[in-house]
């Protein structure tokens, strides 16, 4: 039975929903070990035993929006806020530069203030000086914006959906509208960034029903990479009194993602590395071919709270690319130091 499921959502070009459903509500360690060992299996085959490296420069913390499962809200009035200027967002490139790495993720909240022109700048200047892929990460904007960013020499971009489910979107954003959303996503793709999206495991009103939606939409739209990461309740957000999302069912989304969409990059997501050990080792053996490595400035790394408990927060600047080697053999591959770009163009 499990084998055939396998196999079906494997091979069709629109799996069912039923099907995926069937195997998210597996719980037997056995069955669970098939879906990882099939989605390694899947990721062996499509993406190789390389580890691929995205330096990760979390900019600014500031928001406009008030997501009710994320600690950098608006609302947040404990939040200390920061912004990197350009010199200071160069020397991380450059840091991450040295250590090999040939992405850089620059992110940061949904910020009102931020000047389309001066992260132009800061494109062309990162662009300038070293040969490096840029990924956004900086929210719902809007198609001119993106334009501008895209002109400058950005390559790719991330936005994640955090759950396909219209009604649960609602229920955990105000102020936003899952249309926007979309409409971002398809002008990102229009202008020809390798686009990201994603969703977080274990949020309230979530089902396996809903969950088998998110790995359809995922590919459906053919996304050139997708992340996928428990919930973690910050307790400065409504969401505190929440639980968390379990190990398991991010693992067996991971899994099943990788299978359906065979060649989108999957990062082992710092959420997982966050929760009460390192999963990102169990994420790398359950599809996962990418890691995040952190490079923001050791006194700002701490006020980029998402969620709590996020990993890496006290090692200085670079230790994390390290420890990337050390992850890496651990699972028994080894770190791919090239762009890694879309393998879907
Ligand atoms: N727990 C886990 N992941 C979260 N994110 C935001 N808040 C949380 C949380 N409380 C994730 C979202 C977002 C990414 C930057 O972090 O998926 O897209
Ligand atoms: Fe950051 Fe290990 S990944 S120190």
């Amino acid at each position: 039975m499990m084998k055939e499921k396998l196999a079906a959502i494997f091979s069709e070009q629109f799996p069912k929903s039923s099907d995926l459903e069937f195997l998210l509500s597996r719980d037997k360690p056995r069955e669970l070990q098939e879906i990882f060992e099939f989605a390694d299996q899947a990721r062996k085959q499509f993406m190789g035993e390389g580890i691929l490296l995205r330096g990760l420069v979390e900019f600014s913390n500031h928001c406009r929006n008030s997501c009710f499962y994320c600690g950098l809200n608006k609302n947040n009035q404990e939040l200390e806020r920061y912004r990197l200027g350009k010199e200071e967002i160069l020397s991380c490139v450059e840091k991450l530069n040295s250590c090999g790495i040939k992405t850089v993720v620059l992110q940061s909240g949904e910020e009102d203030g931020l000047d389309p022109l001066w992260l132009k700048s800061v494109i062309e200047a990162i662009k300038a000086e070293f040969e490096i892929a840029i990924t956004l990460s900086v929210g719902e904007r809007t198609k001119e914006e993106y334009k501008i960013w895209k002109d400058a020499g950005a390559n790719r971009y991330l936005l994640k959906i955090e759950t396909s489910n219209k009604e649960l979107y609602g229920s955990l954003h105000s102020g936003m509208s899952f249309e926007n959303r979309l409409r971002c996503l398809r002008d990102l793709r229009a202008l020809g960034y390798q686009v990201g999206c994603g969703n977080m495991i274990g949020l309230k009103g979530q089902t396996v029903k809903t969950l088998a939606e998110d790995i359809l939409f995922f590919k459906e739209n053919n996304f050139d990479m997708i992340g996928i990461g428990p919930f973690i309740p910050h307790p400065q957000t409504r969401l505190a009194s929440q639980k968390k999302g379990e190990v398991e069912l991010t693992l067996k989304v991971l899994a099943l993602t990788r299978i359906v969409t065979k060649n989108a990059h999957l990062p082992a997501t710092t959420a997982l590395g966050s929760l009460e050990e390192d999963f990102r080792i169990k994420g790398l053996k359950a599809g996962a071919n990418v890691l995040m490595p952190n490079f923001t400035p050791l006194k700002y790394k701490k006020l980029y709270e998402i969620y709590p408990g996020k990993r890496c927060i006290s090692e200085p600047v670079g230790a994390c690319a390290f420890c990337m080697e050390e992850l890496a053999h651990s699972v028994g591959r080894y770190i791919d130091y090239s762009r890694g770009d879309s393998l879907k163009l």
